[in-house]
């Protein structure tokens, strides 16, 4: 049974997987799908959802996940999910209500009011709740320490985690910043906007300069010319792998790179593997630091407002492919 709002509002469109794709998903893998408004049951919150987070980890789900990591698997069949905001219509939190919560990719959720976080106003846009900007602050704040003066390179330095990871490391006292894209268009911007002092295009991996800190999104060849330019005591954090996650080759949830081990014991170099969750204290310190830069102009949100949830395919299939900077968001 569904429900009629006040709007008159009886339907809520969602966004599925039709099918699982051979190689990268297109948008006819996905179809838009109304049905009847949902109708939330004792301690669940009817939201209006306003914007949701277009993120390359589908890609990933589709192709059956990863085992120990937070997102279950996409079938066919299944509503995508995601980061979200929305106004509360309906439950226990006040009515209009901005919050934010996991159920994006559909017009109306319905959401345990303990997955609900109702936003204030610490960052000046509550749409930059949905930008990549805890990861790369928790990447260089926790997972490694950044230092005054440390060169640092970012790979995939163009999307949501790069783009904010290179601004961040500038504010944070890094010396240089150097970034990798495989968009030779998106070099100039990287530069001017994001502040990287060098860019470096995929394809062509060569880094001149000795790294002390390495933000990598990317694996395979970026990490092995990582490896080979790291300073002594180098410090890797690892944050993704899109060069598996996204090659037609293979489903995405494996990414093998081979590397030099020798390299690595001879520079003492560090690896770790970055969830943002382990670090509690991260959030508030964050969305304190985050929103003061974004009132200052020091720091900018790089992303992509695409409108219409009729158009979240087409989102996906263009931030796949590279036709993106920073976050894209879908808004309706
Ligand atoms: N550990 C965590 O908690 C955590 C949290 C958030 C995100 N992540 C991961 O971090 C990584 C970056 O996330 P993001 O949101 O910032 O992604 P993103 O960079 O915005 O992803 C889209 C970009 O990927 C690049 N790309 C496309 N095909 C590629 C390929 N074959 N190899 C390498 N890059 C390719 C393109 O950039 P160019 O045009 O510049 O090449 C494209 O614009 C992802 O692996 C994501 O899953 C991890």
């Amino acid at each position: 049974m569904g429900q009629e709002l006040a709007s008159g509002m009886t339907t809520s469109r969602e966004v599925r997987l039709a099918a699982v794709p051979e190689g990268l998903p297109t948008p006819e893998h996905l179809s838009v799908v109304e049905g009847p408004l949902p109708v939330p049951g004792p301690g669940e919150v009817l939201v209006r959802n306003r914007f949701f987070q277009v993120f390359p980890a589908l890609r990933t789900l589709f192709g059956g996940g990863v085992e120990g990591t937070p997102f279950p698997p996409l079938h066919p069949g299944d509503t995508l999910f995601g980061g979200a905001i929305g106004e509360v219509v309906e439950g226990p939190l006040p009515r209009g209500a901005l919050i934010s919560h996991w159920l994006g990719w559909r017009e109306f959720a319905v959401v345990p009011v303990e997955q609900c976080v109702v936003l204030d106003d610490t960052l000046p846009d509550p749409v930059a709740h949905l930008s990549q900007g805890l990861t790369a602050f928790a990447a260089l704040t926790r997972a490694v320490e950044i230092k005054p003066g440390d060169t640092v390179f970012v790979s995939g330095g163009a999307g949501a985690v790069g783009s904010l990871a290179a601004q961040y490391a500038k504010r944070l006292g890094a010396g240089r910043v150097i970034g990798s894209t495989g968009s030779a268009w998106k070099a100039d911007r990287m530069r001017s906007e994001f502040g990287y002092d060098a860019v470096v295009l995929r394809g062509d991996m060569q880094l001149d300069e000795g790294i002390d800190v390495f933000v990598d999104n990317v694996g395979g060849d970026q990490l092995t010319a990582a490896i080979t330019a790291a300073n002594d005591g180098a410090r890797f954090v690892l944050v993704g792998a899109l060069s598996s996650q996204l090659s037609p080759d293979h489903p995405g949830t494996t990414a093998f790179t081979e590397v030099d081990l020798l390299q690595l014991i001879a520079k003492r170099i560090t690896m770790r593997g970055l969830s943002p969750l382990d670090y509690a204290g991260a959030q508030g310190e964050w969305a304190e630091r985050f929103g003061a830069w974004l009132r200052s102009g020091e720091v900018t949100f790089p992303h992509t407002r695409i409108a219409g949830i009729e158009n979240a395919p087409r989102a996906l299939h263009e931030l796949l492919s590279g036709q993106h900077v920073g976050a894209v968001i879908v808004e309706f």
